[in-house]
């Protein structure tokens, strides 16, 4: 028996997990937990302080992590960072592909192409990069865990949103799509979709009055999650010895929105 919290359901020692933008909000608290259940963590990102904090959290706790810089728009950085997996580890067993922004709220005839095309080119094709090449070292192996962090937006549409609610729908279809090629090699494809989640992206909103209220309002369980609510699902993703017959599915983590 494993001495780990949840047994051997969700025992991940051994397994090597690479987190995209690990430093922050849901990408911390989610290496977090990977490294509870027992994996050795690499949480990439671009800006380094957010990443030491990770790593420092991780540590402290008696887990094991380290922080490698990465950009997903960038294919080299991809590259860069799954070669310094593979020389330290050999092997990648974990990707949660969490990097993610949202930095544009206006109608489609105020929003720019280069507006449109860098949120795509993190939320949605950061995402085909990292699975195209730390999933294809998974394939080598013969076995792995992805898990794609969506949205309710991806499902649901918001005034205002149109790249970020495309490229969250794109994720969703980039799991299945995926999901169902590589389904009898060992590798599994799955997605997480929050609703509104207590972080540094969704502040302007949470901690805005009128918008808030209107939000709580349509949320089935009258409260905004928060990071440590976010994790579960992804642990249960990650987990060989918990999931192993799911792949192509998005657990929804969202208070009941999408029930309603
Ligand atoms: N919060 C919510 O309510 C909510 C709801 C649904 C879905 N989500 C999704 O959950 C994920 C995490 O969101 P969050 O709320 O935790 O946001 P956050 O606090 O703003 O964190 C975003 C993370 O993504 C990283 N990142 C951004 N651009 C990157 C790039 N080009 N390359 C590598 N890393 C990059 C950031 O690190 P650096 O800036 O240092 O690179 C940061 O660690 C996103 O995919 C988001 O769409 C969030």
């Amino acid at each position: 028996m494993s001495a780990r919290p949840g047994g051997e359901l969700f025992d991940l020692s051994g397994r090597v997990a690479v987190v995209t933008g690990g430093g922050r909000g849901i990408g911390r608290a989610i290496s977090e937990a990977l490294a509870r259940y027992g994996a050795t963590v690499v949480a990439g990102g671009r800006r380094p302080e957010p990443l030491a904090e990770t790593v420092a959290a991780i540590r402290e706790a008696g887990g094991e992590a380290w922080s490698h810089p990465l950009d997903v728009t960038e294919e080299a950085s991809v590259l860069a960072l799954r070669d310094a997996v593979l020389e330290r580890h050999g092997r990648i067993d974990i990707l949660i592909n969490n990097a993610g922004i949202d930095p544009h709220y206006a109608p489609l005839e105020k929003t720019s192409f280069e507006e449109w095309r860098k949120i795509l080119d993190v939320n949605l094709s950061g995402v085909f990069r990292c699975c195209r090449h730390l999933g294809a070292a998974m394939l080598e192996r013969g076995g792995g865990a992805i898990v794609n962090v969506s949205s309710i937006a991806g499902r649901v549409a918001f005034r205002r949103q149109v790249p970020y609610c495309a490229s969250k729908g794109g994720v969703e279809m980039l799991t299945r799509a995926l999901a169902l090629d590589w389904a009898d090699r060992g590798v599994r494809v799955n997605a997480v979709a929050y609703a509104f989640i207590l972080t540094d992206l969704t502040r302007g909103i949470t901690g805005h009055e009128h918008l808030s209220k209107r939000l709580l309002a349509r949320t089935p369980m009258g409260r905004f999650g928060r990071v440590e609510e976010t994790v579960g699902a992804v642990v249960f993703l990650a987990a060989e010895g918990a999931s192993s017959y799911v792949t192509g599915t998005t657990v929804m983590v969202d208070g009941g929105w999408t029930a309603a």
